[in-house]
């Protein structure tokens, strides 16, 4: 199974310069590597869509880093997966923490934006994770349990090959701690489980579950590698195409 490593560039690039820069040195990163066993998925804030697809179209893939669950109509401010797919996206990141966190989003809606994302072709990229106080208390593995069954409520056994998922400890995102290896293993082999119990298995094992949370050229063997990922969700670092493409040189 090809490694998948995914740039969430979050709330970035201010300028349309800022963004050309970006594209160059991404562009010029990117010569004489070879990435055989890894894609790149680029998801940039939308409004550079167009012009990420138009300097790095056949080199990398591009996501999303949101959308709605409606096709089309009077939903100001939103974007509908149909508009991210007709715009070249091929993924889109649903029920990022920070979404979560500063969108009320919850189970019921990031379920809503599955199944809709499905609907218009799009893998969706699934971030689930728990807090540092579920942690503290706990509670990792309810949490996570919880956020799966409710996120593949309604979704078909054969879509799971589309669908990616990210095990996000909140905790971790944006800080420099991440989990052990083993903790992160266990995470993998517990949403692996969990879909199993609704899913026949052999279509579970072709989804491929990552980690998010902290990535960089210091962390990604433990975080990623050691403990058995197919890939990487990365904010910061993306940010930096040099990192982001040593990351991925490592992964693929
Ligand atoms: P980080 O962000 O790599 O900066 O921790 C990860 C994410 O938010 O997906």
């Amino acid at each position: 199974m090809k490694k998948i490593i995914i740039g969430n560039l979050k709330m970035n690039l201010l300028s349309p310069s800022e963004r050309e820069q970006y594209l160059k040195t991404f562009s010029k990163e990117l010569v004489g590597k070879k990435l055989a066993n890894a894609e790149i998925v680029l998801c940039p804030p939308a409004i550079h869509l167009e012009n990420f697809e138009k300097v790095l179209r056949k080199k990398v893939s591009f996501g999303g880093q949101n959308c709605f669950w409606e096709e089309k109509g009077s939903y100001t401010g939103e974007i509908s997966p149909l508009m991210l797919k007709n715009f070249g996206c091929e993924y889109v990141i649903i029920g990022h923490s920070e979404r979560r966190k500063y969108f009320e989003e919850n189970d019921q809606s990031i379920n809503q934006k599955i199944l809709a994302s499905l609907k218009s072709g799009l893998s969706p990229i699934i971030c689930v994770g728990e807090t540092k106080e579920e942690r503290r208390s706990g509670e990792t593995m309810r949490v996570i349990t919880r956020q799966v069954k409710e996120a593949f409520l309604g979704v078909t056994a054969g879509k799971l090959e589309k669908i990616v998922v990210a095990y996000e400890p909140i905790w971790s995102v944006g800080s420099d701690s991440i989990p052990t290896a083993n903790e992160t293993m266990e995470a993998k082999v517990l949403i692996q489980k969990i879909l199993s119990q609704s899913f026949p298995k052999k279509y579970v094992e072709k989804m491929r579950i990552i980690y998010g949370g902290s990535v960089s050229m210091k962390t990604v063997k433990l975080a990623c590698v050691d403990s058995g990922m197919e890939g990487a969700l990365i904010g910061r670092e993306s940010l930096v195409p040099r990192e982001f493409i040593k990351i991925a040189s490592l992964m693929g």
